[in-house]
């Protein structure tokens, strides 16, 4: 039986105090991560043989897609903040994505190799005048990309900084054309089984992942459809190839993988609400003063370093974005 919500004891997380700097390697050398293997093997034939180096599983694959190489996009100078960034491999290797493992947030990134992330579309349906269902790639190309810096708090109290690369919500719905009685927004997951081992062997949760926001709340400026981080593709770890950021609430409804953003006239459902109703609200905003039923959440502290504590801020430090949407 699945630990019933967000059960997950903190202390399996491994702080990660190297930082390879991979991906300036990477980027010097101008190849992706299955780039590098083809640069070794292209060594010419009358120079010695060299020792293979020893093959170690990274976690930071970049995937390798059509639109990979319109990353890095410039980044918006408006977000900025208090706090260092986030090591890219501690953020790539502490990560909550259900469908691969439930249990284990240091594992997610090694169980992600069969997720297939092309073709891929969104579809965008419900109460809109236009709906439609846009390539990944097309997307990526039609929409103004850009890099912002926010703050990223989960609901079990630890907090990361990320520079996120995509692009506002609302020039997706405004393409749609929200219809007057639009309300609500639903965000639904991909499903695929045979790819994330938790949907095939895990029937605790109700399969696939759905969030759920106000139509205001979706056209704030703030919230994001992110397609990268760290200036290149999103990680499938992270969500790859997209997922909503709304830096002011608790992370779980920054949902990843998305398919599917239907506009409703009702509040939707979504998966922790409907699971855990007394400890997951639809709002779920960042909030100090509202503990969490087992625990405080007076305090964050950012990965990998419990040690580094620090007071949680309402609305996660955006209030003055968004606090009148609750007025
Ligand atoms: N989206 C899906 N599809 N599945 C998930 O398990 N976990 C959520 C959210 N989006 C989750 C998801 C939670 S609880 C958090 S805190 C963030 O993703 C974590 O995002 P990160 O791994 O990129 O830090």
């Amino acid at each position: 039986m699945a630990k019933k919500g967000w059960a997950i004891p903190e202390s399996q997380a491994t702080p990660e105090k190297v930082f390879l700097n991979r991906r300036k390697f990477i980027q010097a050398a101008g190849v992706s991560t299955i780039g590098v293997a083809g640069l070794l093997t292209g060594c010419k034939p009358e120079q010695p043989a060299l020792a293979s180096p020893p093959t170690r599983p990274t976690p930071i694959q970049i995937p390798k897609t059509p639109t990979s190489s319109l990353y890095p996009f410039k980044r918006n100078e408006t977000f900025t903040l208090d706090r260092p960034l986030t090591d890219e491999r501690v953020a790539a290797t502490f990560n909550n994505f259900y469908e691969f493992d439930s249990r284990n947030k240091n594992q997610v990134w090694r169980l992600i190799d069969k997720f297939t992330i092309r073709p891929w579309t969104v579809e965008v349906t419900g109460l809109v005048h236009k709906p439609q269902t846009f390539d990944i790639d097309l997307l990526i190309r039609t929409m103004p990309l850009e890099e912002r810096l926010y703050r990223h708090r989960c609901v079990e109290t630890w907090a990361m900084a990320v520079p996120w690369t995509g692009f506002p919500l609302k020039a997706l719905l405004n393409r749609a054309g929200p219809k007057s009685s639009a309300k609500f927004v639903r965000f639904v997951s991909f499903f695929k089984p045979d790819q994330a081992p938790e949907q095939k062997n895990n029937t605790y949760y109700p399969w696939p992942y759905y969030e759920g926001l106000s139509l205001a709340e979706a056209m704030n400026d703030l919230t994001l459809l992110a397609t990268g981080i760290y200036g290149h593709e999103l990680l499938k770890q992270h969500g790859a190839p997209i997922r909503l950021v709304v830096p002011w609430k608790y992370g779980f409804k920054s949902i990843k993988s998305i398919v599917q953003i239907e506009l409703t006239d009702q509040q939707p459902g979504t998966l922790w609400h409907d699971l855990v109703p007394h400890e997951y609200g639809f709002t779920a905003n960042v909030n100090p003063e509202v503990p969490h039923p087992r625990w405080s959440q007076s305090h964050e502290w950012m990965i990998p370093d419990r040690k580094d504590r620090r007071p949680t801020l309402p609305y996660n430090g955006y209030g003055e974005y968004v606090a009148d949407l609750y007025a």
